[in-house]
């Protein structure tokens, strides 16, 4: 029997961006979206069957060292929960999660979170999960930990049951991107509930969904041939249209901060200089550039030296979620 797995997982930074539900309690995305894993931001997570019985031993979570408390304790704990519920595992688990990067920042902490949870459970299982399966099951956790489990260049439909597919292998990738991390205070407001308000009360909302399924298609056919800026010219201005659904939100969800806005000010000064680089930020102050792999270096050179930046990561393409030891 099972007694200890760990696996690890890539964050995803999207491309085209998954903001809005389609059905909660599936957690289907109301968008279509396609993303980056990202080699520099990873999850490693421990996951050990302690007891038979979780309502005589409740399931424990640690998230970086600290017994995880309130909401993403919770959350977790809710997850191993789902998987007892559709059949998948028994038993009590205790999960020890150890994140390479700040995390509920807006830094993309739960897609690496839950691909890395999901593909440790699944060692737990009497069934056999394949990548569709995992990727599905890891959506029911966090929509953008769908993506993650497949890694490199993955895109997540908006269909009913959606499960992430990958488009092009990590080494087939010829960009990488360079995070510029501006602030490791923890984000206001989560994306469920972030996605929740702009469903019911931005006016934008429909018109954002509208735009998020043709700057799909358009990627998709920009990917396949490899284009930079068609690419990063559509990544930006999907992260654009994603924001003003947000800022139109109400209460407005403003997650930038005065260093998001110089960074991607800076970034259109870049291009104007001649350096192919395109920016993209999610529902936090981060930013992050996708550029070519031989100008990431000096690009993490400049981001750095941009006030209010406190750390950058060079990432190449990650690696999907693997299981990296069983007991
Ligand atoms: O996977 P979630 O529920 O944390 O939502 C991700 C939302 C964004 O990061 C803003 C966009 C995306 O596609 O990753």
């Amino acid at each position: 029997m099972t007694r200890r797995v760990t696996a690890r997982a890539c964050a995803n930074i999207a491309l085209v961006k998954y903001w809005g539900k389609r059905d909660e309690r599936r957690n289907t995305p109301a968008t279509p979206s396609i993303s980056l894993a990202l080699s520099g931001l990873t999850t490693t997570t421990t996951v050990e069957r302690f007891g038979d019985d979780p309502s005589e031993m409740p399931d424990h979570v640690e998230l970086n060292g600290d017994a995880a408390r309130g909401d993403s304790g919770a959350r977790v704990a809710g997850y191993i929960s789902l998987w007892r519920d559709l059949g998948l595992i028994d038993g009590a688990y205790a999960v020890y999660s150890q994140n390479d990067f700040p995390t509920g920042t807006g830094l993309a902490s739960s897609s690496s979170g839950f691909a890395a949870l999901a593909a440790a459970l699944a060692e737990f299982s009497e069934q056999k999960l394949n990548a569709v399966n995992l990727s599905r099951l890891a959506r029911r956790g966090s929509g953008s930990a769908a993506r993650s489990i497949a890694g490199g260049i993955a895109a997540l439909p908006s269909t009913s049951d959606p499960a992430a597919r990958r488009l092009v292998e990590p080494n087939d990738v010829p960009w990488g991107m360079v995070v510029a991390i501006v602030e490791t205070a923890p984000k206001t407001v989560g994306s469920t509930e972030g996605m929740n308000l702009s469903r019911s009360t931005s006016p934008y909302y429909g018109s954002w969904v509208t735009i998020a399924k043709h700057d799909y298609r358009a990627m998709l056919s920009a990917i396949r041939d490899r284009d930079l800026v068609r690419t990063g010219e559509l990544a930006e201005s999907n992260c654009y249209a994603m924001q003003a659904c947000m800022l139109t939100t109400h209460p407005p969800l403003l997650y930038w901060n005065e260093v998001t806005t110089r960074l991607m000010r800076r970034v259109l000064a870049w291009r104007r200089e001649g350096v192919r680089v395109y920016a993209t930020a999610d529902a936090g102050p981060h930013v992050c550039f996708l550029a070519d792999r031989a100008d990431l270096d000096a690009l993490a050179g400049k981001a750095a030296s941009v006030e209010g930046v406190t750390d950058v990561n060079v990432s190449l393409p990650g690696a999907p979620a693997e299981v990296v030891s069983k007991e």
